[in-house]
């Protein structure tokens, strides 16, 4: 993976030995929130019925949110001297999160649809952040962000459910 050329003025990391794996950590992450703001747009696009408005409207906030995460995400990882890759290429590449059927989809199946892979790709990301942690607590922090805005939108979309919470 490419770098940045002088090292002088990175930051110097709790085991700088890790910096290119943290590096393609966030890489990783970076990946899945771009695809969620794809997938997002995706069924603002494609939902119908009853609630299809104020889905359509709510679904780009939460497209917002995962823009606002990946260029937080890529941005830590140049300021770490690793150069992420946020072109479709290599979200295709790289992304876990499954895509969507390309169609119509009703409201209560576009929240499902969206619940499942966010409540996915928070957990993916709170799995990795006590190793994270132990190379470097700045990119836990900035992970740990991430976590708390995905969980936060698990609770909203299950709260569409009417479920208990
Ligand atoms: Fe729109």
């Amino acid at each position: 993976m490419e770098t940045v050329a002088n090292a002088v003025h990175l930051p110097a990391l709790d085991n700088p030995n890790e910096r290119d794996a943290v590096g393609a950590e966030l890489q990783t992450v970076l990946q899945d929130l771009i695809d969620l703001s794809l997938i997002g747009k995706q069924l603002h696009w494609s939902v119908v019925g009853p609630e299809s408005h104020s889905l359509h409207l709510f679904l780009d906030e939460l497209v917002g949110e995962w823009r606002e995460l990946a260029d937080l995400v890529a941005e830590r990882a140049v300021t770490l001297g690793f150069v992420p890759d946020g072109q479709s290429v290599a979200v295709a590449d790289g992304s876990r999160v499954e895509p969507v059927p390309v169609r119509s989809v009703a409201g209560h199946a576009v929240i499902w649809e969206l619940a499942r892979r966010v409540a996915g790709s928070a957990e993916r990301v709170r799995e990795r952040l006590t190793p994270i942690g132990a190379a470097d607590l700045v990119t836990q922090d900035v992970l740990v962000d991430v976590v708390r805005t995905l969980e936060k939108q698990q609770w909203l979309l299950r709260s569409q459910f009417g479920e208990k919470v």
